[in-house]
């Protein structure tokens, strides 16, 4: 998916995956994390999700990470916060209270900029990227967030009845990117109702990526 794809959806308000509540999976599931309230957490791809809002609401810091600025101009104003700006490498830092968004593609951010993260919420975001990108973000993401624990959500279905994003993101390629680093602990795995945008089956996935004794 290359960057025009995602700044033509905002400008179009395709945003299908925006969802109008904080993600219930999110809230049923963020607790396994155990990070104390105050911490930051790292939300990639983040949109203008109102998981953020719920985070915040709950005493943690996020910070996050988007390609459109139109996303961000959402979520700041639909937050009633007023952002300060400005240019860090080929990224622009928004930050207001407790929140720190970087707006540019999440490969040209660092560990450096994004400061020391204590856990990682991925929905939508590894899923958002094809194949060939996917060991590229995992990696990243690890690196950039000095392996931070992950509560993860994917959704895995036969990627020949449609195109993503969503991609499929099948357990096995999960162990993959992340069993070398992590203790992967499988929280829940339910059925898409009526399936993937009507196409077929599918099942949505909640991934818990926690560093074990090693
Ligand atoms: C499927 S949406 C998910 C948004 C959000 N996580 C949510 O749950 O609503 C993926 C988002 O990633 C952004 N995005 C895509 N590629 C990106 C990249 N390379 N760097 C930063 N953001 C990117 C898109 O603009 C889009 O808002």
């Amino acid at each position: 998916m290359n960057s025009s794809f995602w700044h033509q959806r905002w400008e179009n308000n395709e945003i299908g995956f925006h969802e109008g509540k904080p993600n219930q999976l999110l809230v049923k599931y963020f607790h396994e994390l155990s990070v104390a309230k105050g911490r930051w957490i790292f939300v990639p791809l983040c949109g203008k999700t109102l998981d953020i809002s719920w985070l915040l609401s709950r005493g943690y810091r996020v910070a996050g990470a988007e390609l459109s600025q139109l996303a961000i101009e959402q979520l700041f104003m639909e937050l009633g916060m007023q952002p300060e700006i400005e240019t860090v490498g080929n990224v622009e830092h928004w930050s207001a209270n407790n929140l720190d968004i970087f707006v540019g593609d999440i490969f040209a951010m660092s560990g450096k900029m994004l400061g020391p993260i204590d856990a990682v919420y991925d929905r939508a975001a590894l899923v958002a990227f094809p194949e060939d990108l996917r060991n590229r973000y995992a990696a990243h993401l690890m690196e950039m967030t000095g392996k931070a624990p992950q509560l993860l959500i994917c959704y895995d279905y036969d990627q020949s009845l449609m195109e993503g994003p969503p991609f499929s993101v099948s357990n096995d390629e999960v162990h993959r990117h992340y069993a070398a680093t992590y203790d992967l602990t499988p929280l829940a795995s339910t059925e898409v109702s009526g399936g993937l945008k009507g196409k077929g089956p599918a099942r949505e996935n909640v991934w818990l990526l926690k560093r074990g004794e090693r």
